[in-house]
């Protein structure tokens, strides 16, 4: 997505969640990957329209457990996690250019990679095999495919998928795409991953704007509901080649508040009508955030992010319960592949 750091709560708010309940983290590592809404400073040194960068959300970056973003982390961090999301970005490389620099899921993963070098030496003594072992432990979350509706498929006049596929194929197309990549995280010893399911963009404010509406598009949203049907589908098709490994998939939850019932505007003031809809500086946002789902064109409120990261980490129980996972991890060290 393109803006902004409500995003950011999200990830913060989940990776407190990891951290907070027994003083011990429930996972020892956790490795984010993500667009917007998980960015937490990648995109600060980019020349992007998509920053993540600004008031009013820096109170929430100094939650203790705050997982680093890649762009700064240290070597004492990395251990830890990192967080390698960016605003704009998608599963395919050009999606967001508009926008200008973003690190696409494939640059992500790259730097996963840098990560992973360090780490030989940090955490392996020298040894991939060691430090491969390592990561068997760690959290893995993905938030992907945004982008590559909002500022791709939906943005005709900037790229060209729209004429080239239909809703169809092109969810086959993300779909397929993001199963290498998360084979890819795979290989380099990922085991517990949670996948967000793409959010329905349609129901955004800039959205309907875009489509000149004020109720959902549902052309958009139909697009998206067959990316995340295949999504599921995919993600079994991963459990079953890959018994070692566990990958969940998370939906957006069913229902929210009955008071959270401005639905259709942002808090904010934003700068324009149409797709950016980021929220314009130094402008005081609507004092009853609390009723709002959006903050800006595109992004939740940090209540809305609360309430989805809450249920991100319900559904990702089993991957902190600790002995079905112990068991996957420690019978498979017969067969790494190459980093
Ligand atoms: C579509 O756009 C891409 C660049 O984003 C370009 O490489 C490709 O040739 C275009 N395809 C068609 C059929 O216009
Ligand atoms: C939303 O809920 C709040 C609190 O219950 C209420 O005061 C407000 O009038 C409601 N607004 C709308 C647009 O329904």
């Amino acid at each position: 997505m393109a803006t902004k750091s409500q995003a950011s709560i999200f990830m913060v708010f989940t990776a407190t969640l990891l951290v907070a309940i027994n003083g011990d983290p429930q996972v020892p590592c956790y490795f984010i990957f993500g667009d917007s809404l998980m960015d937490n400073g990648n995109n600060n040194h980019l020349h992007t329209n998509a920053k993540v960068n600004y008031e009013p959300y820096a109170q929430l970056l100094g939650f203790e457990s705050f997982i680093q973003p890649f762009a700064t982390a240290r070597s004492d961090d990395i251990v830890k996690g990192v967080n390698y999301a960016s605003g704009g970005a998608g599963i395919r490389e050009e999606s967001g250019q508009h926008l200008g620099e973003r690190i696409s899921f494939d640059n992500q993963i790259k730097n996963h990679r840098i990560t992973i070098l360090r780490l030989i030496f940090l955490v392996g003594r020298g040894s991939l095999v060691a430090t491969k072992k390592y990561l068997h432990k760690c959290m893995y979350t993905v938030g992907m495919g945004n982008n590559d509706y909002i500022n791709n498929y939906f943005a005709p006049e900037y790229y060209n998928t729209s004429s080239l596929y239909s809703p169809e194929e092109f969810a086959l197309l993300l779909v397929e795409q993001y199963s290498q990549q998360l084979q890819a995280l795979y290989a380099y010893g990922a085991r517990k991953f949670g996948i967000f399911a793409a959010g329905y963009s349609g129901c955004t404010p800039g959205m309907m704007a875009i489509y000149g509406m004020n109720s959902c598009v549902d052309s958009v949203n139909s697009a998206i509901i067959l990316f995340n049907t295949h999504l599921n589908t995919i993600l079994n098709e991963l459990n079953t080649k890959y018994p070692d490994a566990k990958f969940i998939y998370i939906d957006a939850p069913l229902q929210y508040p009955t008071d959270l019932n401005v639905t259709d505007k942002p808090c904010c003031e934003v700068e324009s009508i149409d797709g950016k809809g980021n929220c314009s500086p130094d402008h005081i946002p609507c004092s009853n955030r609390q009723n709002y789902v959006f903050w800006d064109s595109f992004h939740p409120t940090e209540r809305v992010s609360v309430i989805d990261g809450t249920q991100a980490y319900t559904t990702l129980s089993p991957l902190y319960a600790s002995e079905a996972i112990s068991s996957l991890v420690d019978n498979e060290e017969g067969h790494f592949s190459n980093a």
